[in-house]
């Protein structure tokens, strides 16, 4: 059995280097075996339920394609008001339920903590797609997996993470993987919209380079990598706030011609304005092959904390 048989996926921090490194491995090698067979086997007779508080395409979409493809069976609360938490039911009672009908639970929730209060509720793997302003850490390790086969490497590259940065929960668990791997840092946000100060303070304790600004452009011209982040309307207590910060950054051609050259765009998606969908053209646009990645990071984690791998 793996190291990671029988364990929850919550956050990138607590994730070991083998672990991380297991993980990449296996999708690349579920990858290889999807092209070469179309379907596998691994998960014959495991039902994933998914379970999403709050809105999402890619991450339920794609969690439930990689079971399907992994030939494990899918089901699923995707509108919680259809659910008994509309009744009033409690998180932890709700996953105790859950848990009785299936092998694997993947859950998306408003609020921080949540994945790690449904996992202590309950003995089947538990992965966070999502817990509010917190952690995605499934999300993390595809854009490192896409980080690995744009560049080759994630060795000493210069990576500029911008947007919303405060409440984006991708960059939350995306530092706490590239600092592993030597990467320079370039946050670029506004000033109320910067990294929380305790992750900057967790990677500079490392002996990461972390530098803070609120110039894009500046920042692409130094950068291997551009993720882009939207700037999350709904964690904003006050709806002006939002109006007034929104469209802060957008990339355009423009923009891509004066950086550096073969400047990789990255973004979890959606995207509001922050891409022009100009850009999409540009061969370093790597936003649709990275959500396809999605697929094969999940089949992954699904095959791995069930002991399928
Ligand atoms: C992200 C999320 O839900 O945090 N989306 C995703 O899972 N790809 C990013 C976002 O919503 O902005």
């Amino acid at each position: 059995m793996s190291i990671l048989y029988g364990k929850d996926i919550l956050r990138t921090d607590t994730l070991s280097d083998k672990e991380l490194e297991l993980i990449l491995s296996t999708a690349a090698r579920f990858e290889s075996e999807l092209g070469a067979k179309g379907r596998l086997d691994n998960m014959a007779g495991q039902v994933m339920a998914t379970l999403f508080f709050e809105p999402s395409t890619r991450t339920r979409l794609s969690f439930e394609s990689a079971m399907l493809r992994l030939g494990g069976g899918v089901i699923t609360v995707a509108d919680p008001k259809t659910s008994s938490a509309a009744k009033g039911e409690s998180l932890a009672d709700t996953a105790r339920t859950v848990a009785g009908y299936a092998d694997v639970i993947v859950m998306r929730h408003p609020q921080k903590g949540s994945a790690q209060e449904a996992a202590d509720a309950v003995e089947v793997p538990v992965i966070n797609a999502g817990d509010g302003a917190g952690q995605h850490p499934t999300q993390a390790l595809l854009d490192v997996y896409t980080i690995q086969k744009e560049k080759g490497s994630l060795e000493g590259l210069t990576v500029t993470l911008a947007g919303d940065l405060k409440h984006g929960r991708t960059v939350h668990s995306l530092v706490y993987l590239l600092v592993r791997f030597g990467v320079r840092f370039l946050f670029v946000s506004p000033p109320s919209l910067a990294m929380p100060a305790q992750i900057t303070a967790d990677l500079r304790k490392t002996g990461a380079n972390v530098s803070e600004s609120t110039d894009l452009a500046a920042a692409m011209r130094e950068s291997d990598i551009a993720y882009m982040t939207r700037i999350q309307r709904e964690r904003f207590a006050d709806p002006a706030e939002y109006e007034r910060l929104k469209g802060s950054y957008v990339i355009d051609m423009a923009m891509v011609r004066q950086a550096k050259p073969g400047v990789v765009i990255l973004h979890p998606l959606p995207r509001v304005d922050e891409i022009a969908t100009q850009v999409d053209a540009y061969e370093g646009a790597a936003y649709f092959r990275q959500t396809a990645n999605g697929v094969f990071i999940r089949m992954a984690l699904l095959a791995l904390v069930t002991g399928r791998d």
